[in-house]
């Protein structure tokens, strides 16, 4: 892909807005004809806004939810738009009937449809099921709850959400359940609440919580490096790679993949000294942040991280958790 200018960001329907639309554009840099992969398809604001600017999408998303929002896409770009069910992990797999991919996007984490339909259960703010499964399928946030013992539950908490209090909210919850098991959002955000308090100004105290157990009920962090080592392997010499994130262990393993010098996976012991030390990804960008007047017209941009590079010509490398800071419950097998 050559550069060219980038398109003015359009008029996005859906209710889901796209944060850092214009630098992923940018980072992407979408040629007419190139073909693109939107790992986190949503409601297709960064596919829409690639298609408007020539491109070719491949999208997926794991969450059936989203399939309207393809539909439309369909109907009005036609060929140059495919809707593929599934998780990104498997997006190489998932593009490869698509001819050569040019870039990459995965914009990781919830979409406003989920956060905001109390009926997915991600919020501590609306009353619903306590579910937080994105594809619908697998162990519900209910589940994780009432089954764990205290001990696994506290350190699931510690690790993925960074929850401090984690112990005593553990105990709190395990007390709770004896009565009856937990089945709603606000019936376990009140249980936290209960155990480790609230500041007036401070986040809501389930807010740590509320994270933890999503990123382990979807399986998250395993997605991301997975997704990461996919896009490595489909992408050719010089294809785009634009990750954004919402929290700090995201950004994390997307920093240390990109940039081994930051801490990316160890050499290979079973590839040749040279190609294991090569780097698979330059012009590694830096981390980009919403402005003032993005925040302005989208509040929830304000977490989000953009971070992207061009890949090299080095081979692909076999996919490693460590030395990606992939944070790992205490514990677990
Ligand atoms: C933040 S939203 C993306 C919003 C999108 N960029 C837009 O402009 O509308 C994240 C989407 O990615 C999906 N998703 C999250 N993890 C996924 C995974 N591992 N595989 C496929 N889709 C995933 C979610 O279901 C959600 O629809």
């Amino acid at each position: 892909m050559g550069k060219r200018s980038v398109p003015e960001t359009s008029q996005i329907a859906g209710p889901h807005i796209p944060v850092l639309l214009d630098e992923v554009l940018a980072a992407l840099a979408p040629l007419a004809g190139a073909c693109i992969v939107d790992g986190t398809f949503g409601a297709g604001g960064y596919s829409r806004a690639l298609l408007e600017a020539g491109a070719t999408v491949v999208a997926i998303d794991r969450d059936p939810s989203v399939e309207p929002f393809a539909q439309a896409l369909k109907a009005e770009f036609g060929d140059r738009f495919s809707f593929v069910a599934g998780t990104f992990s498997q997006l190489d797999a998932l593009a490869a009937a698509h001819g050569p991919i040019d870039g990459v996007v995965l914009d990781i984490g919830v979409s406003s449809m989920q956060l905001d339909e109390g009926v997915r259960g991600f919020s501590f703010m609306r009353e619903g099921p306590l579910d937080m499964r994105m594809s619908g399928q697998g162990e519900s946030a209910a589940d994780l709850v009432n089954r764990l013992d205290a001990e696994p539950l506290a350190n699931l908490l510690y690790a993925f959400g960074e929850e401090r209090k984690s112990r005593r909210i553990a105990q709190f919850i395990v007390a709770a359940r004896e009565t009856a098991p937990i089945a709603t959002t606000l019936e376990l955000g009140r249980i936290i609440e209960k155990a480790i308090g609230r500041k007036p100004g401070d986040a809501h105290p389930a807010t740590r919580s509320f994270q933890a157990l999503r990123i382990a009920v979807n399986g998250e962090f395993e997605q991301l490096v997975d997704g990461l080592f996919a896009a490595e392997r489909l992408l050719p010499q010089g294809g785009r790679l634009a990750v954004i994130s919402f929290h700090s262990l995201e950004d994390r393993i997307v920093k240390r993949f990109l940039d081994p010098e930051k801490g990316g996976p160890p050499q290979s012991r079973h590839l040749p000294q040279a190609q294991s030390e090569a780097r698979r990804w330059v012009e590694v960008r830096k981390a980009v942040k919403a402005g003032e007047a993005e925040l302005g017209r989208n509040p929830r941009a304000r977490s989000s991280t953009l971070r992207s590079a061009l890949r090299s010509d080095a081979v692909a490398r076999p996919v490693r958790l460590d030395g990606l800071g992939v944070p790992q419950i205490r514990g677990a097998a």
